[in-house]
């Protein structure tokens, strides 16, 4: 048995960590710097995961034996490294590649150029930067409409622009590589428009060997069917009905098994998670965007359905020994509604006080932007506030299920889509 500590403080780390204290391997969980929800899986513990320093201070003093890394700032920034860089830190178990690893996410173009090195089906792309931007006018003209611009580094989400004409798209990247997303669009991606449906998928690795976990769709816009501004997700579902066997032969074959062999490859050391944002053009996957982490609220439908003991999925991840595991998956639909602040994205109130209200002990609540007043009472934190899931034979029942438990929760101005996972339905 081991302590574990878990970085983070969305649903994803709520969901990561129900699984984490269903495992008789974990000792004691702490999480940080957690939300009400996962205070009551583990310890939350007020520590910045962007301070190496003070992560490394904890896990020495509580004798933390393995460290899961929820966000991908932390990974971009290296605490992997700082981990294996320190005598006395190298034996904790970090899920979580190290830095150049985490550049598939931390660079569009670093991911798009490992792709294209390992054959890996993506958009036509080039890479510009404010010397070249003649030549970046000059690539738009030969793209057809619309037009894909996105800031090479990280930029909360924000950095990809969908331009519909060529005269803004040009001003846009103007803009960007005029410091628009500050260092993150020092260079700036332009790719061609890839039309389909997307798909979220998740693969657990330990650099050589590897497991594909439950596929998952999630809901990016704020808006019934798919409007408005971007969010951090109003809602999954996991399976995805379009994604059957044959296809997702495709996306082993063509994506997952050489990226993986790519890092083996170019001799990347990368224990973690990779999540690969595709789009599926005409029954073929193309790969929109890797992450180096479970994506959310994704996490909130794909980790109910895993049956595995996630710990030991995780040692055998640190050690290099993922072979040796199978993967156990509910068969069951899974469905994930997002509850959010008004106003969200945009500007919205915290504070408001969350009442719960009851329902089936079947369906999970998982927290996003929670906090316990000191009075006790549960308040809203954040845009994203609360999640609920539903697992169900079909993913109507799930879908329906989720819904009424989401119906008796309640606070002021709280939004959440009503359509979530009915373009599904209607492939069904
Ligand atoms: P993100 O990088 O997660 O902010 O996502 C950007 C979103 O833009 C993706 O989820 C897609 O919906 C969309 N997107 C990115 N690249 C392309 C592309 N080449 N073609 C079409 N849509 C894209
Ligand atoms: N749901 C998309 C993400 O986590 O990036």
């Amino acid at each position: 048995m081991m302590n574990i500590l878990l970085l983070g403080s969305g649903g994803r780390e709520h969901a990561i960590a129900r699984k984490i204290v269903q495992s008789s391997r974990c000792d004691r969980l702490y999480i940080a710097p957690g939300n009400a929800g996962t205070a009551e899986c583990g310890t939350n513990v007020q520590l910045d995961p962007m301070d190496f320093n003070a992560v490394a201070d904890f896990v020495l003093q509580q004798r933390v034996e393995m460290l899961v890394v929820g966000p991908e700032a932390p990974l971009v920034d290296g605490i992997a490294d700082h981990f294996a860089d320190h005598d006395a830190l190298r034996h904790v178990k970090v899920i979580g590649p190290k830095r150049q690893g985490a550049m598939l996410e931390g660079s569009k173009d670093y991911a798009k150029a490992f792709m294209s090195r390992h054959a890996i089906p993506t958009a036509r792309y080039r890479t510009f930067t404010r010397e070249t931007v003649a030549d970046g006018y000059a690539f738009l003209d030969s793209l057809q409409a619309p037009y894909v611009l996105k800031a090479d580094g990280l930029a909360a989400g924000k950095g990809v622009l969908i331009e519909p004409g060529l005269e803004t798209a040009k001003a846009h990247l103007e803009e960007m590589l005029g410091g628009k997303f500050g260092a993150a669009s020092t260079s700036v991606v332009i790719e061609e428009y890839l039309s389909g449906i997307e798909l979220s998928v998740f693969v657990l690795t330990d650099g050589e060997h590897y497991l594909m976990l439950p596929e998952a769709k999630d809901y990016k816009r704020i808006g019934e069917g798919d409007t408005g501004l971007n969010t951090g997700g109003m809602g999954s579902v996991s399976p995805v009905p379009f994604a059957d066997s044959a296809f997702m032969r495709k996306v082993e074959e063509r994506i997952v098994r050489p990226t993986v062999q790519g890092l083996r490859d170019e001799h990347i050391d990368y224990r973690g998670f990779i999540f690969v944002g595709l789009m599926c053009c005409n029954g073929d996957p193309y790969v929109i965007e890797y992450n180096v982490r479970m994506g959310d609220p994704e996490t909130e439908s794909v980790f109910p359905r895993i049956k595995s003991d996630v710990v030991e999925l995780f040692e055998h991840t640190a050690l290099g020994s993922l072979d040796r595991c199978t993967l156990e998956v509910d068969r069951r639909a899974a469905a994930c509604v997002m509850m959010v602040a008004g106003g969200y994205p945009e500007s919205y109130a915290k504070g408001a006080a969350i009442d719960l209200g009851a329902g089936s002990d079947d369906v999970q609540l998982f927290h996003c932007g929670t906090v316990r007043a000191d009075d006790g009472t549960l308040r809203t934190n954040g845009g994203r506030v609360i999640c609920t899931t539903a697992l169900s034979d079909t993913l109507e029942s799930a879908l329906r299920q989720s819904y009424r438990r989401a119906e008796a929760i309640g606070w002021q101005d709280k939004y959440m889509r009503r359509d979530i996972g009915q373009d599904l339905l209607r492939l069904l």
